[in-house]
């Protein structure tokens, strides 16, 4: 704005002159602007977690969903949590960390921006052509297949972006071929399928033949260094809905996959939807 003006300076009329100069005095003796903007009426005690404005209790009532299990690691080291969620917060307004699950969807005209052709990358290993990815995954992508393949593990890209179109044909073709219910525990209906965030992938067959395979266990055990973590673990599909899927990976990055292991047990799902339901307050720049 002032740099819009620099150089279109009127001379001023003698009044103007004057109330621009009482106003300024006004601006100077009051308190500092951030005072005034304080959100929550703080009590005389309040004691900020470390390093990030957060009033314990708001942070404390935030959490009073959550399972047991969460709410004690979080309370535990409140300070530790805070700090974790700051970075991961950083891209909490885009879709990045959209939870996406049964309930949660994607509108249908929702296509992450410059989406990337990974037909263009040699070093990569695809089972199909035309398949394309989130470029916020590309850097981690490309590290772990190169350090998969200096073990002498393929890891093959078989399916990654799916637009919402594209997620209704593989829908509607699971239903005619197992019937509503069981599709429904296998395939996403449009609109929830991460596969449509454009950070999701799946390896190999994907199919159950590919669990036990040396790229799955290397999958498995090396993955997560990657910032990709397993959606449908064994175990899980009254959490998650569906019945395991050793071979679907979407990327949340080390720095959320951590905050993950560390305070929600590793069930991204649950950590996903806290910070949807909770960015606007817990986001600093808000
Ligand atoms: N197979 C997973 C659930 C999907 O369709 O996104
Ligand atoms: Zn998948």
């Amino acid at each position: 704005m002032l740099h819009a003006r620099k150089g279109r300076k009127k001379p001023k009329a003698g009044l103007a002159y004057l109330l621009e100069i009482a106003l300024l005095l006004a601006a100077i003796s009051l308190p500092p602007a951030k005072a005034q903007l304080s959100p929550i009426n703080l009590p005389s005690n309040h004691d900020p977690i470390q390093g990030f404005d957060i009033p314990p209790e708001r942070l404390m009532e935030s959490i009073a969903d959550l399972p047991e299990s969460v709410q004690a690691a979080i309370s535990s080291d409140p300070d530790r949590f805070v700090s974790m969620l700051r970075p991961v917060l950083q891209l909490a307004s885009t879709r990045y960390f959209s939870p996406v699950d049964k309930t949660r969807s994607l509108p249908a005209s929702y296509r992450p921006p410059h989406l990337v052709p990974l037909d263009r990358y040699r070093a990569l290993y695809t089972s199909a052509q035309g398949l394309m990815v989130n470029p916020l995954i590309m850097r981690d992508l490309l590290r772990m297949s190169a350090a998969a393949e200096s073990q002498g593990v393929i890891l093959r890209i078989s399916s990654a972006y799916r637009s919402y179109y594209r997620q209704r044909e593989i829908f509607a073709r699971q239903v005619l071929r197992r019937g509503r219910k069981e599709a429904a525990r296998r395939s996403a209906r449009a609109g929830h399928s991460e596969h449509q965030l454009g950070t999701t992938i799946d390896f190999g067959s994907i199919s159950n033949a590919f669990c036990g395979t040396r790229a799955e266990r290397w999958l498995r055990l090396h993955a997560h260094e990657y910032g990709f973590s397993i959606s449908y673990p064994p175990g899980m599909e009254e959490l998650t809905g569906y019945v395991p899927e050793c071979w679907h990976f979407r990327h949340l990055g080390k720095e959320a996959l951590a905050l993950s292991n560390r305070f929600f047990g590793g069930l991204s799902t649950i950590m996903l939807s806290y910070i949807d339901d909770n960015s606007d307050w817990l986001a600093p720049s808000r």
